[in-house]
C-alpha cells in the first residue's frame, strides 16, 4: 500500500489541486497513505478496471489492496501512520485526513481507515476533536535528515568562500553599517498597499506579470525615481528589477564576463560583491582608494570591469572626486571595460554638493548602475535594479530569466505603487532628518577617540584606529561588551587595511547612540 501521507489535503475544502500554493500540515499525512491513482479511483465506482488498465499496473496498491481483507489494509495503514510519526514526518498537533476522505483515496472502505485510526488512538499515536478532526497526538523523532555520506563534493572555488556578515546574536548596540531603522518604516502604509495587490484585481499591470525585466509599472516608477532623486539618466526599458544589488551584479558577471577575466574591486571594499565575482570564477583584484575615491592610476591593466560605489565609497564613506569620475571613464574607454557603478544609498545626503553618478555623465554607454531598496525599504524585501544601456537588454532579461524568471510580483506592484503615491519620497525625507541627526551625533563622539572619515551620505561612518591597532580584536571586545560592529579589516581585498570601526546609526537612535559609543570608548580605552 502506498504511503498514506502523500498528496494533499485541506482539512475545509477537501483535496486541494497538486499545484495549489498552500500546502498544509496535513498534507503529510494523506502523503503517508498515498492517493489512489485516477485509475485506481475511477473503478471504485463497482465497475472492474478495463484489461489495458490492469495490464499497465499489474502490482498496483489499488489491486493488492482489494485482494486483501479489511484487517490487512487496517494494519497497512495504521503501520505507515504511526512510523510517519514516530520518525517526525507527521509532527504532534499536526490533522490527519478524515477518515472519509482518507478511504476515498485508498479505495478502501471507510471502516478500514476508522479500524486504523482507533488503534492509533488507542496507543496514543491520534486523538480526535468532536468537531475538529483527528490530530497527531504523540511526538516522533527529528524528521530524518539527508543522507550524512555523500560522494559528492562542491567545487574547490567554495572552499575558500564564507558568508559575511557572521551572525552577531544577541547584541545590544546595533552599529552593523547598513541596517536601516525598521521603526522608521510607515507600515501601515505598506500594509494597506500589499493587502490591495494581493486581491485578485490588485495587479494593475497583468500584462506585464511574468516579464523577467520586472513590472511595467515598477521599471517606469523607478526609472522617475531615480531620475529625480540621483539624476540618473534612464527610461523605463533601461531598467531590469532584481532581488537586489547582489543579483544585479550577478547578471552583469554573467552577460559580459568570462571565468579567469581580471575584475577590479575598490580596497576596502564591499565583501558580498567580492565573493559573488570570486564564485564565479573571476580574478579579484583590490585597488588601493584615497581621499579621492578608486586610484585609477593603479587599476590593473588587464582589467575588463570595475566594480565602484564613488557616491558612497564602501565602507570608508568618502565620495569620488569629480577628476577621478573623469579618469575612470577615460580609462574605461581606453581599456574597452565595463564600469558597474553601485549607489546604494545616497539618498540619504547630508549636504555638500549633490554628487553626479558616473553614470551620468558617461557619454560613452559603457556604466552599468545598480540600486538597492534594501536602505531605503529594508533588507528583507530584496529588491533592486539595474540601469543598463540598450544593447544589453536583450542578453539581461534572458539571464534574470535563466537565474529565476522574475522577482516576486506583489512585492514589486506594492512597490510601484509606493513610489506612484509619494510614499517612497516622504519616508526617504523623514528619514533623512533622523539618519543626519544620528550621523552627526556618531562623528562628534566618534572624533573623541578617533578621526572619522569625512562623508556626507549614507547609514554609516568609518572611524580610524591608530596604525598597528588590531582592529578585529577591537570589534571581539565591543562584541562582549554588546556592541555589534564591523572592523575595517574585515572588508580588506588584496591589500591590507588600515584599522578603523565601521559605525552604522541606523539601527541606533540617538539616546542610544549616546550610550553606544560611551561603552565603544571605554572599549577602546581598555576599560570594559
Ligand atoms: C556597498 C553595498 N552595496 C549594496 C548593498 C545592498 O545590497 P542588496 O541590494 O543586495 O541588499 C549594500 C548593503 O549593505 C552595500 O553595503
Amino acid at each position: 500500500m502506498p504511503s498514506p501521507i502523500s498528496g494533499r489535503w485541506n482539512s475545509s475544502r477537501g483535496p486541494v489541486a497538486a499545484n495549489a500554493a498552500v500546502t498544509r500540515p496535513a498534507d503529510a499525512a494523506a502523503a503517508a497513505c498515498g492517493s489512489a491513482p485516477s485509475s485506481a479511483r475511477r473503478q471504485t465506482d463497482g465497475r472492474a478496471p478495463s484489461p489495458r488498465a490492469a495490464a499497465a499496473k499489474p502490482a498496483s496498491w489499488f489491486s493488492w489492496c482489494r485482494r486483501r481483507p479489511c484487517s490487512v489494509q487496517s494494519g497497512q495503514i495504521y503501520r505507515q501512520l504511526r512510523d510517519a510519526i514516530l520518525d517526525g514526518r507527521l509532527r504532534a498537533t499536526e490533522p490527519v485526513p478524515p477518515t472519509r476522505e482518507l478511504a476515498r483515496r485508498l479505495a478502501v472502505s471507510r471502516n478500514t481507515v476508522a479500524v486504523a485510526y482507533d488503534r492509533l488512538a488507542a496507543e496514543g499515536f491520534l486523538r480526535s476533536r468532536v468537531g475538529a478532526g483527528t490530530f497527531v497526538q504523540a511526538a516522533g523523532a527529528a524528521p530524518r535528515g539527508a543522507p550524512a555520506a555523500s560522494p559528492l563534493r562542491p567545487r574547490r572555488v567554495w572552499d575558500d568562500l564564507a558568508v559575511w556578515p557572521r551572525p552577531m546574536p544577541g547584541i545590544r548596540w546595533d552599529l552593523r553599517a547598513g541596517v536601516p531603522d525598521v521603526r522608521l518604516f510607515p507600515f501601515e502604509a505598506w500594509r494597506r498597499i500589499t493587502a490591495g495587490v494581493l486581491r485578485p484585481s490588485g495587479l494593475r499591470d497583468a500584462a506585464s506579470a511574468g516579464d523577467p525585466a520586472g513590472l511595467a509599472d515598477l521599471r517606469e516608477a523607478i526609472a522617475r525615481h531615480v531620475g529625480v532623486s540621483r539624476s540618473v539618466r534612464a527610461g523605463a526599458a533601461d531598467v531590469l528589477v532584481t532581488s537586489g544589488t547582489q543579483q544585479a551584479i550577478d547578471l552583469v558577471v554573467r552577460v559580459l564576463l568570462e571565468p579567469g577575466d581580471v575584475v577590479a574591486v575598490e580596497d576596502p571594499g564591499y565583501q558580498p560583491v567580492v565573493t559573488l565575482l570570486r564564485a564565479a570564477g573571476l580574478r579579484v583584484v583590490g585597488v588601493p582608494v584615497d581621499a579621492e575615491g578608486l586610484r585609477v592610476d593603479e587599476l590593473p591593466g588587464a582589467a575588463r570591469a570595475v566594480y565602484v560605489t564613488p557616491s558612497h565609497q564602501f565602507p570608508l564613506g568618502m565620495p569620488m572626486s569629480l577628476p577621478r569620475r573623469r579618469a575612470l571613464l577615460a580609462w574605461a574607454r581606453r581599456r574597452d571595460a565595463v564600469i558597474v557603478e553601485d549607489d546604494y544609498d545616497t539618498e540619504f545626503r547630508y549636504g555638500g554638493r549633490p554628487i553626479e553618478p558616473l553614470q551620468s555623465i558617461d557619454e560613452d554607454g559603457r556604466v552599468l548602475y545598480t540600486g538597492t531598496f534594501s536602505k531605503v525599504m529594508r533588507p528583507v524585501l530584496r529588491l533592486g535594479f539595474l540601469v543598463a544601456p540598450p544593447s544589453l537588454h536583450r542578453a539581461l532579461r534572458l539571464a534574470r530569466y535563466a537565474s529565476s524568471w522574475h522577482a516576486e510580483l506583489p512585492a514589486q506592484a506594492a512597490l510601484a505603487r509606493f513610489i506612484d503615491e509619494g510614499l517612497l519620497a516622504r519616508h526617504v525625507r523623514r528619514s533623512r532628518r533622523a539618519y543626519q541627526a544620528r550621523h552627526e551625533r556618531v562623528a562628534e563622539l566618534a572624533g573623541r577617540w578617533s578621526r572619522p572619515v569625512p562623508a556626507e551620505a549614507g547609514l554609516h561612518l568609518s572611524a580610524a584606529l591608530p596604525a598597528g591597532t588590531d582592529d578585529a580584536a577591537v570589534a571581539r571586545r565591543a562584541l562582549d561588551a554588546g556592541i555589534g560592529l564591523f572592523a575595517l579589516s574585515e572588508f580588506a581585498v588584496t591589500g591590507p587595511a588600515a584599522p578603523g570601526l565601521v559605525l552604522g546609526y541606523g539601527a541606533v537612535d540617538e539616546a542610544a547612540i549616546d550610550a553606544a559609543l560611551a561603552r565603544l570608548e571605554r572599549v577602546i580605552a581598555g576599560r570594559a
